[in-house]
């Protein structure tokens, strides 16, 4: 890049310097040539006899070229010289051999000739006629050294050089640091990809530079960030899991353990045991079920087998299936919607079945006996509103969030061990995110909580 825009910039000025310089000479060289025919006219109209050049015509002529170093001859026709202006020549009288004065005589017109004289030195000589009507009779003939202007032309070439070097270096450079701008950030781009593919998602590119490069580096550095936050999920998740299947795995082996190493175990005991490993494997069935339903939810970007929902009667049956769940605890739980009518809505039908089926089997769990469970249903902003009320132990503000969480059980032992796995609201969100709807939870005013839930009312019909 250094060495084109160099280049270039040379190129432009030797153009330049070039049609300046032809320029500069050509004027310098029409101006004498100009000045030079006007007094070879002057001394031709001066001279009215070729044949007696008299001391008075000598001396206009003199005067004519007093102050400059213009050498006149004058010729006759047979280019002999009648006069010459240099004293110490001897010329007067012998035939003058000048390109100008030849070519003058045989056209019978003006002419100059720009030539190199003695000792090298660049002449202009004009020769204009001496006419009588139409015939020649003689020949001016001036000649002066322009090797002054030539000196003058070297000196503005030697400058343009000097110039055309000392721009061509600042070019040089300028190019240097602005390629050294540009490259700096890439080659920073190049570096934090590099680590990135490597697997250090911590790298971010610098943000500075042109507005162009400052928005590579934040997308670049968005990119790392959610690599990170992703990366961090995963080995929180695996290492969650890993945490999940110990505890139930541990149990079991020390109820093996137990009934191995005791001598003659009473058939009763066996039992005992037995019913406690078969709730551990139903306990490690439920997670590992709620496991696999979580990360079918994660590979599905967008909702499949959508099918037209009607929410009543799917609200109603998931009160049935849990009736018995409440009745255990003399928990009432029931609907006060009562007949509202919705349009089917689309929708993967398993999917909110049990986001709805969890949040409302949480309502149960966690309200004490006695309790009571509301469900409720309308349409708010053309959303489905579904809400389940309970009104047993509550969720403090600080833990609002984190319920949604994997894992996340607000008193984790005692969760753990009324079977909970901490997925289900988990799971409950990613299935209503999945069909761009939310869920919240706030207090309810007799002391628990209302779980939201609100799912784009998109119709049958609208699809
Ligand atoms: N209605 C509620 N009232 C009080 N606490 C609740 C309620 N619903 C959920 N929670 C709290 O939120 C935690 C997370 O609920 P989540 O449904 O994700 O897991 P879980 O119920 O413990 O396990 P699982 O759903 O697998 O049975 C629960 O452990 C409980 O502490
Ligand atoms: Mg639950």
């Amino acid at each position: 890049m250094m060495a084109t825009y160099v280049g270039v910039i040379l190129i432009a000025i030797t153009l330049l310097s070039v049609y300046i310089l032809g320029i500069l000479a050509d004027s310098f060289y029409s101006t004498e040539k100009v000045k030079l025919f006007a007094k070879a006219n002057i001394i031709s109209g001066l001279i009215t006899d070729t044949d007696n050049i008299t001391d008075e015509t000598r001396e206009s002529i003199g005067k004519t070229l007093y102050g400059s170093n213009i050498r006149c001859i004058v010729t006759g026709k047979d280019l002999r010289a009648l006069f010459d202006s240099n004293n110490d020549s001897d010329i007067v009288g012998k035939i003058v051999i000048r390109e100008a004065i030849n070519k003058c005589m045989a056209k019978g017109e003006e002419t100059y000739v720009i030539g190199e004289g003695i000792n090298e030195v660049k002449m202009l000589s004009v020769a204009v006629p001496l006419m009588t009507g139409t015939r020649v009779l003689g020949a001016v003939y001036l000649a002066e050294s322009i090797s002054g202007a030539d000196t003058a032309v070297n000196d503005i070439r030697r400058n343009l050089i000097i110039f055309a070097i000392i721009t061509s270096i600042l070019v040089a450079m300028l190019s240097l640091v602005l390629s050294l701008m540009t490259t700096a950030p890439i080659d920073n781009f190049i570096a934090v990809s590099k680590e990135i593919s490597k697997g250090n998602f911590s790298v971010r590119a610098k943000e500075k530079g042109a507005s162009e490069l400052i928005e590579m580096a934040t997308a670049l550095n968005y990119m790392s960030q959610e690599l990170e936050d992703f990366e961090q999920n995963r080995k929180k998740f695996v290492s969650d899991v890993s945490h999940e299947l110990k505890t139930p795995l541990a149990t079991i082996k020390l109820l093996c353990d137990s009934i191995v190493t005791t001598d003659n175990p009473d058939t009763d005991m066996v039992k005992e045991f037995l019913g406690d490993l078969s709730n551990e494997v139903d306990r490690l069935t439920r997670l590992v079920e709620r496991l696999l339903t979580l990360t079918k939810m994660d590979a599905n970007q967008k909702v499949k087998n959508a099918t037209p929902v009607d929410f009543t009667v799917m609200l109603k049956a998931i009160i049935r299936n849990l009736t018995p769940n409440a009745q255990s605890k003399n928990i009432m739980l029931y609907d006060d919607f009562g007949d509202i009518t919705l349009e089917p809505v689309m929708l993967d039908y398993d999917k909110i079945w049990e986001a709805i089926y969890n949040v409302t089997d949480n309502a149960i769990k966690y309200t004490p006996e006695g309790g009571f469970v509301r469900m409720g249903l309308g349409i708010k902003n053309q959303m489905v509103v579904v809400t389940v009320e309970d009104n047993g132990q509550g969720i403090p503000d600080s833990e609002k969030e984190r319920i949604f969480d994997r894992f996340y059980r607000l008193d984790d032992s005692r969760a753990r061990e009324t079977g909970g796995t901490g997925l289900g609201l988990a799971i409950a969100k990613e299935a209503v995110q999945l069909h761009g709807g939310e869920i919240s939870v706030k207090d309810s005013e007799n002391g628990g909580s209302i779980f939201t839930i609100t799912i784009p009312y998109i119709r049958e019909t609208a699809v």
